[in-house]
Parts: structure tokens; sequence; C-alpha cells
């Protein structure tokens, strides 16, 4: 069986656990700052198994040497914002917990592939790849399957038809500025700008870039995670069997789409090696300028924190159109953090 970890052992993390061993996709380790957390919900999910039947073996740990040689590292770990707490200290916090984290799985996982999930998840993918110091296509970002997962159920339930009939595609980062793409929305095939009128499929876009405000909202503490689970699971699941399904995630930019040294939602083909390739579709100068100005306050984001965490000043060059490019100098992180060999940040 191949070997998954999963960094933080909370709502999300624990929940991609159950949708990886109920598709029996892998042997599961949670790691948690908290290890009664992580031990009591892997050893809860084992026992599963016989019900649910699935084979897959559960363990929880805080340390790191138990996800030794994992195929796929999965980051969830991180605090949610409290109240009074600005944006810059829960950036500042998450960079912690997401640095210390990444700098220790690599050094006993370093031919695994990183999914980061931890918010501002555009941001924290770009960390994890400059802590690991892994190429690229080997740390990528968990959004745009759950963004889009939330576009395609807006669309089913307008039309009253299965969900699994539904494509949609949502780029951009994973925030308040993400991308849907409407012109590329489809239902077996069928355009839904042929099955819904603009102006509706645009509200269904609102909800969508909401869609885990609207969540929030009725749970009053804590988020979403079941559909970010099942959107994990469905990457590792691609990423293990060698799918090289197109899906959107946050990867890093090479000059697709006028963008640059940017973690930024795109569609992308992923596969045993991670991200096999970017693919750049023909997009409506409103939508590439969307995407650019997404992609544009992800790069402000990372200027900020690379400079929060010590790492010294950022230029961001920001996109104005397509052949602008959005660039962030980041430094290279100090070796204090990528040797740091100290147990998880309390
Ligand atoms: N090392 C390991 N685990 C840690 C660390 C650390 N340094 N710091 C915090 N954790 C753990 C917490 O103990 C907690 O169990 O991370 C877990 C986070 O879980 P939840 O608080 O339940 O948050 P969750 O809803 O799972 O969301 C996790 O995903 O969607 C994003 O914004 C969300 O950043 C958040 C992340």
């Amino acid at each position: 069986m191949s070997k998954v970890t999963i960094i933080g052992a909370g709502f999300v993390g624990a929940t991609a656990g159950q949708y990886i061993a109920m598709k029996n996709l892998a042997d599961v380790v949670l790691i948690d700052i908290n290890e009664g957390a992580a031990m009591g919900k892997a050893l809860d999910l084992l026992q599963t198994g016989p019900i649910t039947s699935h084979c897959s073996h559960l363990s929880g740990a805080s340390g790191y040497e138990a996800t030794a040689n994992s195929d796929v590292v999965v980051i969830t770990a991180g605090i949610p914002r409290k109240e009074g707490m600005s944006r810059d200290e829960l950036l500042k916090i998450n960079a912690g917990i997401v640095s210390s984290a990444a700098a220790q799985a690599v050094k006993f996982s370093p031919n695994a592939i990183f999914i980061v999930v931890t918010n501002p998840l555009d941001v924290m993918t770009q960390l994890t790849q400059q802590v690991t110091g892994l190429p690229s296509h080997r740390v990528i970002g968990m959004a745009g399957v759950l963004d889009s997962g939330r576009f395609q159920t807006f669309i089913a339930a307008e039309l009253g038809i299965s969900p699994v009939d539904v494509k949609a595609m949502v780029l951009g980062g994973h925030g308040d500025l993400m991308v849907p793409l409407l012109r590329h929305s489809s239902v077996n095939g069928i355009p839904a700008l042929e099955l819904i009128a603009e102006a509706r499929l645009q509200e269904l876009a609102v909800r969508t870039r909401d869609g885990g405000a609207e969540i929030v909202s009725y749970l009053k503490s804590g988020s979403a995670y079941y559909a970010p689970g099942a959107s994990v699971a469905q990457m590792v699941e691609t990423i293990l069997q060698d799918q090289k399904r197109l899906l959107p995630c946050s990867v890093l930019a090479t000059g697709q789409y006028g963008l640059n040294n940017v973690y930024v939602g795109l569609p992308v083909v992923l596969g045993r090696n991670g991200v096999e390739r970017i693919v750049e579709l023909p997009l409506e100068s409103s939508e590439l300028a969307a995407l650019q100005k997404s992609a544009a306050a992800i790069a402000k984001n990372v200027a900020t924190m690379n400079d929060l965490i010590g790492w010294g000043k950022a230029e961001v060059i920001e996109a104005k159109t397509a052949e602008t490019a959005v660039v962030v100098l980041a430094a290279a992180p100090p070796a204090a953090v990528a040797e740091s060999k100290e147990p998880v940040t309390k």
C-alpha cells in the first residue's frame, strides 16, 4: 500500500483520512501537535475498516519519524483566525506552523508529493515549496477541486440534474478573487450557458466565491471540512493512481497566463509526478485580467509573509496585461527554518 501522511488531524485532516481509507488508497498517518487527537481519530477510523470494508491502516502520532517514506504529505495544520486577530497575525502564525511541518516532513519523505490545504492556501503552498526546496511540480495546493465542486453543485441544483454530469473549472486564488469560468462550464458536453441565463450563472459563480463563508455562517464556529476532505482525497487518488486527470490546482506559474513565480489556481494534468503539466486555455481578456488580478493579490500576500517571517522584502510587479508577469522575488529561507529539528510549533 502507498503511504499518506496528513499533518493536522483536525476537521479537514481527519475527513481527508476518512475518504482516503474508505477508497483503500493508502495507509494513513495522522500527525498533530495534539497527539491524542491524532491517535484517537486514527484508531476510530481504523475501526471502520471491517464495517466499511477497507484495509487501509491508520495511525496517529506527533513525531515525524512515523511519517517516513510517505508517498504524499498533506498539510492541513494551522489555526483559524480568532477574534481580534489581524490577517497578518494569522499569516505569520500559520506560516510558522506550515514551515515547521514542511521542513520536518520533507526530511523523512524526500520523495513525497506535498498537498497544502492550510489557509491562506496559495501563499502557504508557495511557502512549502520554498521551505522544502522541492521541485514545484511536487508541491501543490488544494483549492480548485473544492471551488469547482461547489460551482458544479450549484449548477446541478439549478438544473435539477445529477452533479455527476456537471463539469466546471474555477481558477485563481482560493479567496474573494477566484475566477469561475462560466464559458467552460458544461453539462455532459452542453455549455452551461445554453441551459442557464448568463446573469443567473454569474449569481451561482458569486455563491461559489462565497461558498466557504456561507458554510461558516451556518456553523457559527469552524469551517467546511467534508468537501475539502473529499477534494484532498481526489487529488491523492489521482496522484497515486497516476490518473492524469485535468484538475484545477494551485501550482507555481512559470510563464503561463503571463504569470511567473507565483502559486495560483490553474488547470493542470495531475499524475504520479505531481503536476505533469500546466494547461493553457484560451481565456477571454476579462477572464485573463481577473486571473492576473487574483495572482497579483497572492503575490503581494507572499511578499507580506516573507517580510513578516524575516525573509526580507520581495518585489511584486503588478500584472496589467497578458505580457506583464507577476514576480515574487522571495529570499531563500534561512537555514534555521529549513534545518529546524524542533518538534511541532506550539
Ligand atoms: N503541528 C501539527 N498540527 C498542528 C500544528 C502544528 N504545529 N498546529 C496546529 N495543528 C493542528 C491543530 O491541533 C488542529 O488539530 O492543526 C489542526 C487544524 O485543524 P482544525 O482547527 O480542525 O482546522 P480545519 O477545519 O481542519 O482546517 C485546517 O484548512 O481549510 C483550511 O482554513 C483552514 O487552515 C485551515 C486548515
